[in-house]
Order: C-alpha cells, then sequence, then structure tokens
C-alpha cells in the first residue's frame, strides 16, 4: 500500500531530502544514534536543535487534579494541591523554520513538566497522532530510513512502499493527526501505554488525553497551506494572555486483554475514560528560544504511583532523546 501520509507526518523530512540517503548504520552505533543520524540526514543538522520537534514555543501553567483522580493512582500529582508546570508546545520534524501549517508539521507536539509538592518532577510528552505507525525504535528506524531511500527517483516498489506493505499502521497513522487553528485548540495523545498504581498497589494500565475545554478546531488542508510560517507559534501567547488555554487531562482505561505494548494499536473508542484535572496554560515565557534549550523531557520521568508499560516505545524514546539532547548540548 503506498502512504502519503506517512511521509509528512513522520518523515516530513521526504521534502527536504535529497533523493538517496546512504543508510548511517554504523555497526557500533546504538538504535537511538541511528535514529538520530537519519533524521539529521532527512531533516539537516542545526546546531542546538532537537533532532524531532525542532520547533516549538515554551508556556507556563499549573495543573489542578479532580477528586477522581487520587483513587485510581497514588501519585502525589492527583492529591493536590495544584501544582505548576512546563509546557512545550512544538511542530513535527528536526527542520527548525518550518511552516507550522505545513503536513510535514503534524503531528504537533505537547510537552509538559509537572513541578511536584516534593520538588521532583514528572514529564508527559504527548502530541497529536491518534496511533504510532510502528511498535518499535527498530522498526522506527527503519521506516525513517525507508523514506530517506524514497526520494523521486527511486524505482517502484519504494523502500517506503515495501515497509508500509510490512507495518500496516505505517500507511495510516499519519492521516490521525491534523493542522489545527491554534496549538490550543487540538487533542493530544500519549499514545504509549503508562500504568496508574493507586494506595492498594492495584494497576491499571491507561493512555494520556489532553483535550482543548474550547474543542478541536481542524484547519483544511487548503486553508493551512495558505497561513502565515509561524501562526501557530505566534498565535499562543496573545491568545493566552486574554484568556489561559484549559485542557481537560483524560486517561483511557484499559480493558483486560488490551495490548499495552504496541502503540499502533488504539483500544476501542468505549473504553472508560476518567478525568484526571484541568491544564490551564497562562503564559508563554519571556525568552522561548533560550528556555527550551534546557528543557528535556523524557516519557520515563514518572513520580510513584504511575509506571511504564511494557510498550517497547517508551524505552527507545528514552534513549533516542538523550542522544538528541547530548547532540543538541554540545
Ligand atoms: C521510537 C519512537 C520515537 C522516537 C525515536 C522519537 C524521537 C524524538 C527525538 C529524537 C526528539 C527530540 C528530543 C530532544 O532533543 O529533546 C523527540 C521529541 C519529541 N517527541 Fe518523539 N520520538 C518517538 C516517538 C514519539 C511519540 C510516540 C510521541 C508522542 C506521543 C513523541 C512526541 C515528541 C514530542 C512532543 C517531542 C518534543 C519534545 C520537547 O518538546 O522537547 N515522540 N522525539
Amino acid at each position: 500500500m503506498r502512504s502519503s501520509s506517512i511521509k509528512y507526518t513522520l518523515a516530513a523530512g521526504v521534502a527536504f531530502a535529497v533523493a538517496t540517503v546512504t543508510p548511517v548504520f554504523a555497526e557500533e552505533a546504538t538504535t537511538a544514534e541511528q535514529t538520530i543520524n537519519v533524521m539529521n540526514k532527512l531533516f539537516g543538522s542545526h546546531p542546538g536543535k532537537r533532532a524531532n520537534h525542532a520547533k516549538g514555543v515554551v508556556a507556563e501553567g499549573s495543573f489542578i487534579p479532580s477528586a477522581e483522580a487520587a483513587g485510581i493512582s497514588k501519585a502525589s500529582l492527583f492529591q493536590g494541591p495544584p501544582v505548576p508546570v512546563t509546557i512545550r508546545f512544538s511542530d513535527a520534524t528536526g527542520v527548525p523554520t518550518i511552516p507550522d501549517g505545513s503536513k510535514n508539521a503534524n503531528p504537533h507536539g505537547m510537552s509538559l513538566k509537572f513541578k511536584l509538592v516534593d520538588g521532583s518532577e514528572m514529564d508527559v510528552v504527548l502530541n497529536a497522532l491518534k496511533y504510532f505507525p510502528v511498535a518499535t525504535g527498530e522498526a522506527f528506524r527503519d521506516l525513517l530510513q525507508a523514506v530517506a531511500d524514497s526520494g523521486p527517483d527511486a524505482a517502484h516498489p519504494t523502500a517506503l512502499e515495501r515497509f508500509t506493505a510490512a507495518h500496516p499502521a505505517a500507511a495510516t497513522a499519519g492521516g490521525t493527526a491534523k493542522t489545527p487553528s491554534s496549538l490550543a485548540r487540538q487533542t493530544y495523545n500519549g499514545v504509549n501505554a503508562f500504568v496508574f498504581v493507586d494506595k492498594d498497589g492495584k494497576r491499571q494500565p491507561f493512555r494520556f488525553r489532553f483535550v482543548p475545554v474550547q474543542g478541536e478546531d481542524i484547519l483544511s488542508p487548503e486553508d493551512a497551506a495558505k497561513r502565515e510560517p509561524n501562526y501557530l507559534m505566534a498565535e499562543i501567547g496573545p491568545r493566552i494572555a486574554v484568556e489561559p488555554a484549559r485542557f481537560t487531562v483524560q486517561a483511557q482505561l484499559a480493558a483486560p486483554g488490551d495490548p499495552t505494548n504496541d502503540a499502533t494499536k488504539p483500544w476501542p473508542e468505549d473504553r472508560r475514560i476518567v478525568d484526571l484535572g484541568v491544564l490551564t496554560v497562562s503564559k508563554v515565557v519571556p525568552d522561548s528560544a533560550e528556555a527550551e534549550k534546557a528543557l528535556l523531557f523524557m516519557p520515563n520521568a514518572l513520580t510513584d504511583g504511575v509506571e511504564v508499560s511494557d510498550d517497547p516505545l517508551i524505552d527507545a524514546r528514552v534513549q533516542a532523546y538523550a542522544v538528541s539532547f547530548g547532540r543538541r548540548s554540545q
């Protein structure tokens, strides 16, 4: 099956890449290093910038837990009081100048650092995909390489066509993330499964969803393409200065037997949703470009009462984010 959505979403770099990229799988490199190497080839190397989600804006806000949240997880985050949160919204790809309305800028991301009462932090890293194109870090690396090898002059079936034939979600996942009118008007999903632990030790797998209280507002592709290159990054500050943006923080609970180790498989929509509280995004920081350099959001930076599941993508992400952070900090 041929997919244009995958090109737009994951490998946005197709539009920027040379026709063929030489494989960069040096034998001694880890999967994470190989992944970042392919990202750098696809998107270009931009010193000081993230290998993916390079363009972003940093904001501040707070989280107020619901009464229900305390019953499902013993995490201090859900016991109250409200805690401060640092939020970074982003465009996909490692291209720091990508136009916000470009299809390649999907999925937009939302990363959060909750400042817990004991002085520690908990991170949540979301994007607008409803499910991921692949289930493992190795497969994600291979997908990026397939995109790199499938330039306009590639013979059919291209490497990407062969990859999507063998990985069906890779052909469809990209189409689940669309361009919003505002970073405050899009739902962001956890995609990976995590596990709540309550005060009695009961474990409940779940996936995060951050849903805009004002509702989603999605642009048509034609409208999105006409917007100013920085329309999303420029809009969020003035918007929340007038009225903070609010998101309902939700957990979709897995039913027994739902897979937790495969981010390509969304759970049925009728699974129970628990409201965990409300995130308020109240102001953009004064020097966002400087602030984002020091920020590193790690999908496994959790707290007692929230744990990683058996989803292998979580560790793959942790390894890749560490490599990207190491390179951008040099
Ligand atoms: C194997 C799968 C994945 C790989 C290899 C990967 C790789 C990366 C890398 C290298 C970065 C830059 C990190 C940094 O320099 O701080 C990044 C950032 C990001 N990724 Fe992923 N990613 C993966 C899956 C996901 C998933 C499933 C989501 C969302 C559910 C996601 C959302 C984000 C977001 C929002 C950022 C921006 C972080 C920030 O604001 O600092 N990624 N990703």
